[in-house]
């Protein structure tokens, strides 16, 4: 939008000024006075020339690719530009990107927080959804105009990409773009959390943290199919209800009272699996509450999260040195576990990561829930309301 907006004023300010020049030094004089071929010749081609410039230059840019890039440290570093690609390599498809999925890793990432993140210019973004273009030699399993979501190690911020087709999978036919985007990187880490590292079973009694957000409501989605109880934690009463509709059967607003609350909700349930994406007192309490054989699944910890360009520098120093800690030693005396992944690392084993797409399909989850939906330009927005930490459901941007 901006660049359209810089051709629009540019075009303006051109015409005006060639317009306002040449009426006032030569068509003024000459409409008044004597007609000048020549003049009137070269007025109708420049003023022609400036009608077509501007609707070729918005064509151009409605044709151009665009993505965001920056140096990671600032949101304000992040800038929309165009750029261009070659024909997809072999094993690679062109996705035209109509919805882009956020993920917190993005914030992270932006920031210069995220081991993972690319050194140099980077796009940021883990997920989309779109239709191929085209496709590289080889690949036979996707075709152009077919609908697409996929997953990316970083560079989903984007108008296209060109991506290995491993890590594109057809959208179910009933999904539009939205819910496609807002789809692999959850489910598969609320999966993975629950089902591989947890050894989820059915009946289980599990605590799923930020249980309205994208990963949350996956994660209960699927204890869910497990028949699980499932006690749920939000960061506002403003969550609650809607944590409640979506199925959670206990739902704690986290704050002082959370020991107690926890216990209260569980109401002599013993505590098998703990899903953390927030982190300090938030896994200690629970931690200490795992029955014997549980299993606390640390997947994220978002309370190091504020709003702003920069992370809050003071705030993260003193959230890491007050970061709970676990002596190795104790676990077996206790008998609890504790695991941690990134999904990150999935990309490099995309056989893992279909099988795991196969397993997911087999459960008949309801589709995604897409709570926020922004134009694709209005990124920056975006990502300030997901630090906000008042999100519902998955933001999504549409192209
Ligand atoms: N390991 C992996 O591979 C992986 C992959 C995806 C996501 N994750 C992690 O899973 C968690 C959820 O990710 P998501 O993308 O689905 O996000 P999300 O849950 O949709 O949104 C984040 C939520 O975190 C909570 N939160 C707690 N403290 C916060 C703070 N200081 N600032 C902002 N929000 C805060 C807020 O909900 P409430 O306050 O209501 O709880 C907020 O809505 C994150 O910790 C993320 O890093 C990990």
């Amino acid at each position: 939008m901006f660049t359209l907006l810089t051709y629009a004023a540019l075009d303006l300010l051109w015409l005006n000024l060639f317009a306002k020049n040449f009426i006032r030094k030569q068509v003024g004089q000459y409409l008044a006075a004597q007609p000048d071929l020549k003049a009137g010749a070269v007025f109708y081609l420049i003023f022609t020339a400036g009608l077509i410039w501007f609707p070729v230059h918005y064509i151009d840019h409605l044709l151009n690719m665009q993505r965001f890039t920056l140096r990671a440290g600032s949101l304000a570093n992040m800038q929309l530009r165009p750029f261009t690609l070659p024909d997809p390599a072999p094993g690679e498809v062109r996705v035209a990107v109509r919805a882009v999925g956020l993920n917190f890793a993005d914030i992270y990432a932006i920031w210069g927080l995220y081991s993972a993140t690319p050194k140099g210019e980077f796009t940021p973004g883990l997920e989309y959804s779109g239709v191929v273009e085209s496709v590289g030699s080889g690949v036979s399993h996707l075709h152009p105009g077919e609908r697409v979501m996929g997953v990316t190690r970083f560079g989903g911020y984007t108008s296209h990409l060109n991506i290995d087709a491993r890590y594109v999978v057809p959208l179910p036919e009933d999904w539009d773009f939205k819910t496609g985007a807002s789809f692999l990187v959850q489910t598969l880490t609320a999966y993975y959390g629950l089902k591989t590292l947890g050894a989820l079973e059915r009946g289980y009694n599990v605590l799923i943290h930020s249980v309205a957000g994208g990963v949350g409501l996956q994660a209960l989605k699927i204890a869910k199919a497990y028949e699980c109880f499932v006690v749920g934690t939000v960061g506002s009463d403003a969550k609650v209800d809607f944590a409640r509709k979506e199925g959670c059967d206990r739902v704690i607003v986290r704050g002082e009272g959370f020991e107690n609350d926890l216990k209260n909700a569980l109401d002599g349930r013993p505590l098998h699996i703990v899903i953390d994406t927030v982190g300090g007192r938030y896994f200690t309490i629970p931690f200490k509450m795992l029955a014997p054989m549980g299993r606390l699944i640390v997947v994220g910890s978002s309370r190091y999260t504020s709003v702003g360009n920069k992370p809050n520098i003071f705030r993260l120093l003193y959230y890491f040195l007050t970061r709970p800690k676990i002596d190795p030693q104790q676990l077996p005396e206790i008998n609890k576990g504790v695991l941690g992944f990134n999904l990150i690392y999935l990309y490099e084993r995309a056989e893992l990561m279909h099988q795991l797409l196969q397993e997911i399909a087999a459960l008949h989850l309801a589709p995604p829930h897409v709570g926020h939906v922004l134009p694709f330009e209005k990124m920056h927005e975006a990502i300030r309301l997901f630090q906000s930490g008042k999100t519902m459901g998955k933001v999504v941007l549409e192209l």
